[in-house]
């Protein structure tokens, strides 16, 4: 089957056997491809601070109920031994969106000292937003080899749905900055909220078609979860249940692996919000990446994106041996000590 965009609108209406089937098929794609292991990112949320105001998202910067809060570098390089110790192939540093010249070289800062600390063994991915080519470029040269930037809805309509329409939250400075990243030599990874108010399942073929055309080499993709103090929350009235847009999520990781065979596809947390087995149940349809949450615990309570933001523990022995049985129980290797880099990366460069 040709994956074009009507086929790709009717692989994301399977119901039933179908959509058994489709999910069955990018497994084996991705068993065939990738192969079954799956490769641990220590998650870091290491500051809440946002010049942003997006209307989904509950750190927005005039949500006034959340307490702002910067992780003191001390606690996230303990996260990061922590990591490495036990194994961990990488870490994500993720952020609010700031461009202040402190941000930067805090940020600079840090991938050097993880770097030292790991002898240069654990991968770095930032998602710290949008900046400017030659912030992007000093993070780059100072240690961080993948970065994740969701582009959230490719339908410059539906955008501005979501964002307010003002030169701070412009779609063409996003594109933009997609193709800064792609041009430092980062691994690209971009994403999209599914079953977000107005957006319809022709929005989401197009989404995927996107990720293909700008040949990205990591994908984190999960159910928008709506968050009472935002102004989408006004929206709600227009959702899919929960369960319909688990569901649709899982379809969107299938057919991305179908298209897209030797991406890194990540298992997104929003999923577990849903249904506590998310993680599991997004390996089975095609992701192969999983983001222990490593925020030290203090500070977890704040990064609330959206509600029912799984506050797991996953900073402890016993946490990560739960979370390795079910991932093993499940038929999967984990790479442990192997910074499981996107493959799509090292042939498309190569
Ligand atoms: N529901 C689901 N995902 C969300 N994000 C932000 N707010 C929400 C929400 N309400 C996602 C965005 C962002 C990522 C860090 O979290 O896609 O890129």
């Amino acid at each position: 089957m040709i994956l074009d965009k009507e086929n790709i609108v009717k692989l994301l209406q399977s119901q039933d056997e179908d959509f058994y089937l489709l999910l069955k098929k990018a497994r084996e794609e991705k068993i065939k491809t990738v192969g079954n292991m799956v490769y641990f990112r220590g998650l870091v949320e290491f500051s809440n601070n946002c010049a942003k105001d997006c209307y989904y998202c509950g750190i927005r910067k005039n949500n006034e109920k959340v307490i702002r809060y910067d992780v003191p570098e001390d606690e996230i390089l303990d996260a990061c031994r922590f990591a490495h110790d036990r194994g961990f192939g990488s870490m994500v540093l993720q952020s609010g969106e700031l461009s202040s010249p402190a941000f930067i070289k805090r940020v600079d800062e840090l991938l050097k000292k993880i770097n030292k600390l790991s002898n240069g063994d654990l991968g770095i991915t930032l998602s710290c937003g949008e900046q400017s080519r030659e912030i992007y470029r000093r993070w780059y040269e100072s240690g961080a080899h993948r970065y994740l930037l969701r582009i959230e809805a490719t339908n410059r309509e539906l955008y501005y749905k979501i964002h307010p329409k003002t030169e701070n939250h412009s779609f063409e400075k996003r594109l933009e900055a997609l193709q800064f990243l792609r041009e430092t030599g980062y691994q690209l990874g971009t994403g999209v909220m599914i079953g977000l108010p107005f957006q319809s399942l022709e929005d989401l073929a197009d989404d995927l078609l996107f990720f293909k055309k700008l040949d990205i080499d990591m994908c984190g993709m999960g159910p928008y979860v709506e968050h009472e103090n935002t102004p989408l929350y006004n929206q709600r009235h227009l959702l899919q249940s929960p369960k319909e847009r688990f569901k649709l999520a899982l379809k969107m990781i299938a057919v991305l692996r179908l298209i897209m065979p030797d991406i890194n596809i990540a298992s997104a947390t929003a999923l577990e919000a849903i249904d506590p087995d998310g993680r599991r149940k997004a390996l089975d349809a095609g992701a192969n990446v999983v983001m222990p949450n490593l925020t030290p615990p203090d500070y977890r309570k704040e990064y609330r994106l959206y509600k029912n933001k799984p506050g797991l523990l996953e900073a402890t022995d016993a946490s990560l041996k739960k979370l390795k049985n079910n991932i093993e129980s499940a038929g999967y290797q984990i790479g442990w000590n192997e910074r499981g880099d996107s493959k799509h990366f090292t042939r498309r460069t190569q």
